[in-house]
């Protein structure tokens, strides 16, 4: 029997086909290849000596015992990488960082000697043999202190530079001072205001933490003067190009391959000491060198996330009409500015913090400072800088509501750009292209039952004012917007190189196919949904496309996967790449239907002639001629590359809400309910976003509710290992409920916005604004993350509860 239509559709598992992921074959049953499964004859073995102190100088570091060590082959400092000017290294945000602490360290952990053995446990034993004198500095710990006069000088090194990468410094431990907007008119407008508010709110310290830890595998072949670096990478290409560069081998002599990875979440973005140190030890001792954090390594020296001050105003309306909105943010950078933000962007997208709101008049202005702290500041989950950016604006929008003594979400209503003005220039200067807020702010208290809640909770607070019960409840609400997909390549380049991202397709002549992308999964069934859009695209079985990320030997030059970049640039590379192989497809199509090309459709997985669909061809009869009898003067086979520079960014978006409830005698809470409306735009694997929508909600509860790289006052980090740092696990974890709207993007060829990381963006205000909501009929407008039962319990007693 003739399939039917459908069963055609069916047996493509195209978009929109909740196809399971094809990598947890391999994923389920432990058979993935990470990093450290590889073993190579004659491999060495990497581990770092770190330093103790926040601050101090490194008077002497004695080595010898170390060596003395049977197995030991070697030991370097940073005298060893002077040599060959490798003791620093270019930042993703034109700073320079220490490879190998150069006679001062400054951060707890940093990295001092890197000791190579024969087998890991050796060389761990080793580190602890490496003597290293110091003399301690006093630290410098909190970042509104790093520009007072007295302040320790940390960075001997750019001491008496004045500009920096973006400007202009004011003190030797700033950075940058990042301005945007209109700071006349945002002053005047708050000078007229009816109602302002005004609130430091801190984003704190936290870590992405990801299952896998940052490690490589670096391989110098001498005689052929190739090397070949296995590692945890985000971004391949980038880090082949960092790796020419700084070892002076040519590009095409660098091979970097990045296995299976286990997360990321931006934490893998960077390059780290570790890899360096890798590659030169390789080089130097002629084999295989393999490096490997520890958890605790992980946590306190690799990038860490947020550590934004943002102190946020709002001046609206008496009846509730946002007029302006003033931010200035102090922004934490530890001790070496290794942001990863595009070059251009110091505090990243952070000037997205208006919002989903039609604001008129905004100003934004962001200092950055260097303190006794990792460094980093990577997107844990997060365009750069949106969680920072939602959180200010979520959290000021909930303040402003409660001085109006207005219902937040009827203030939301009142000020959300509306669905007639996209595409809407924002005050900030954002071209937002699509998006319908209303209709999903109304779904998600439709769905949640808004007023019957709001009833509930003020009885409930009457009973507390009673003394009836120690309960209270909070019920927050968010409603973000995200930018994701950077490029475009005008304004967005990493190291000068542009946010494009590629996808290459070549199809084989039984019709089998193998794509390979700039882009790279860590966990994000890439192999799975790139394969779905080719399947619809070119009526291809997904089953018979193989998706190829990782290698960059082969895969075309990509900026990699971070920012939820893949959908909307990498993914609609893949679309414009399947259309080029469609519209050579169609020519050899009309050529076999001896018709003029004008005269065949596709047809979901072949051509057809227009009006008489009994005669077409399919696709896999289609392939076979593009290598059997190409029409004449066409060249045989069927592939194409596309490298696309996105023309904008995407903006998802969502509803988000959360109920609450607290025992303020212990500070214990529970979450009862949590809903997440999404609209990415097409979607491309329902059952992957869903997946997706789960696995950054627990990330943002675990941010929202207790992850926390703290530092005491001596700059001993606090918080790593997983005996502080909160993993919430399946027990603590609330159940999530998921729903939807669609409003396609429409400069995306299928119409795709990403999603990855909305739910933690739109996560993290939503917990913080329940905690919050809970606590405001008693007086309080702001109460710190992480929300952690002993703050909570804190903020209760501070409030006489
Ligand atoms: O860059 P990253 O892969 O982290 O983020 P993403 O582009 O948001 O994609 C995450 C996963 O969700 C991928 O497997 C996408 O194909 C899938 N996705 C989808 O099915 N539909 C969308 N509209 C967006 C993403």
């Amino acid at each position: 029997m003739t399939p039917t239509r459908e069963e055609r559709e069916a047996k493509l598992q195209g978009m929109g086909c909740k196809r399971k992921r094809v990598e947890d074959v391999r994923f389920t049953q432990g058979r993935g290849q990470y990093v450290d499964d590889l073993k190579l004859p004659g491999m060495l073995f990497g581990d770092f000596v770190r330093s103790t102190y926040a601050h101090a100088r490194i008077k002497k570091i004695d080595a010898s015992a170390a060596l003395a060590l049977p197995g030991v082959k070697a030991v370097l400092t940073a005298a060893d990488l002077k040599p060959l000017n490798l003791h620093y290294m270019p930042t993703l945000a034109g700073d320079v960082q220490a490879v190998l602490a150069d006679e001062k360290v400054l951060f707890q952990g940093q990295e001092v000697a890197f000791v190579i053995a024969e087998d890991r446990y050796v060389a761990a034993d080793a580190a602890e043999l490496v003597e290293v004198e110091y003399e301690e500095l006093p630290p410098l710990v909190d970042p509104f202190q790093a520009m007072a006069e007295d302040a320790p000088l940390l960075r001997e090194d750019i001491k008496d530079k004045t500009e920096g990468a973006h400007g202009p410094r004011k003190h030797y431990n700033h950075i940058f001072d990042w301005q945007i907007g209109d700071k006349t008119g945002t002053d005047a407008a708050f000078q007229g205001a009816d109602v302002t508010i005004k609130e430091m709110l801190s984003y704190h310290r936290t870590h992405p933490s990801p299952l896998e830890t940052c490690q490589c595998v670096a391989s110098m072949d001498k005689i052929r003067g190739e090397l070949t670096l296995w590692g945890t990478f985000q971004a391949p290409h980038v880090i082949r190009t960092v790796a020419s560069m700084l070892a002076g081998i040519p590009e095409h002599k660098v091979h970097v391959i990045a296995p299976d990875i286990g997360g990321g979440f931006g934490n893998k973005v960077g390059a780290y000491p570790g890899y360096i140190c890798s590659v030169v030890a390789s080089i130097v001792l002629g084999v295989p060198v393999k490096w490997v954090e520890d958890r605790m390594e992980n946590l306190s020296t690799t990038s860490f996330a947020r550590d934004y001050h943002m102190t946020t105003e709002l001046a609206a309306t008496k009846d509730g009409k946002i007029t302006a909105m003033r931010v200035h943010v102090l922004a934490d950078h530890g001790a070496f500015d290794a942001c990863a933000d595009p070059s251009k962007w110091p505090a990243g997208f952070m000037n997205i913090c208006t919002g989903s709101y039609d604001i008129p008049v905004a100003h934004l202005a962001v200092d950055g400072v260097y303190t006794n702290k990792a460094p980093g500041g990577v997107a844990y989950r997060c365009s750069f800088r949106v969680t920072e950016a939602v959180y200010a604006i979520e959290r000021a929008i909930e303040i402003l509501a409660q001085k109006l003594g207005m219902d937040s979400a009827e203030l939301r209503m009142k000020n959300f750009i509306k669905a007639e003005q996209f595409p809407y220039q924002s005050a900030l200067g954002w071209e937002y292209d699509s998006g319908d807020y209303h209709t999903a702010m109304r779904k998600a208290l439709d769905t949640v039952g808004y007023d019957a809640l709001r009833a509930e909770q003020t009885a409930k607070r009457d009973a507390f004012r009673r003394g009836e019960t120690r309960e209270i409840m909070g019920i927050g609400i968010s409603f973000f917007t995200e930018i994701v997909g950077a490029g475009p390549t005008r304004n967005c380049d990493i190291l000068g190189i542009g946010m494009f991202d590629s996808a290459e397709i070549r199809i084989h002549p039984t019709g089998g196919v193998i794509a390979r992308m700039g882009t790279k999964s860590q966990g994000q069934g890439h192999e799975t949904t790139y394969a779905q859009i080719i399947a619809t695209e070119l009526g291809i079985p997904a089953d018979d496309i193989m998706i190829e990320e990782g290698n960059t030997d082969t895969a075309p030059y990509g900026l990699g996967t971070y920012g939820s970049r893949s959908t909307p640039v990498a993914g609609a590379a893949t679309a414009v790449a399947a259309r080029k192989i469609k519209a050579k497809a169609q020519m050899i199509a009309a050529h076999m239907l001896e018709v003029h090309h004008d005269d065949v459709e596709f047809d979901i997985d072949g051509f057809r002639v227009k009006g008489l669909p009994e005669k077409r061809k399919s696709m896999k009869e289609i392939v076979w001629a593009a290598y059997n009898q190409p029409p004449p003067n066409m060249e045989p086979g069927l592939e194409a590359v596309s490298y696309y520079d996105p023309p904008n960014m995407t903006y998802p978006f969502g509803a988000y809400l959360c109920v609450m409830d607290i025992d303020v005698d212990t500070g214990v809470y529970k979450v009862r309910r949590f809903y997440a409306l999404d609209d990415c735009g097409t979607r491309i694997n329902p059952m992957i976003i869903e997946g997706q929508v789960h696995g950054g909600l627990t990330e943002a509860f675990a941010v929202a509710m207790g992850q926390e790289i703290r530092y005491d006052e001596q700059g001993n980090v606090m918080g790593a290992s997983f005996m502080d740092f909160f993993l919430p696990t399946a027990v603590e974890t609330p159940v999530w409920e998921t729903d939807h709207t669609v409003t396609p993007s429409p400069h995306h060829p299928i119409g795709a916005k990403g999603v990855g990381e909305s739910p933690h963006v739109g996560g993290v205000p939503c917990f913080s604004n329940a905690v919050n909501d809970a606590f405001a009929f008693l007086g309080s407008t702001h109460i710190q993350m992480p929300h952690d039962h002993w703050r909570i319990w804190k903020a209760a007693r501070a409030l006489g509860a």
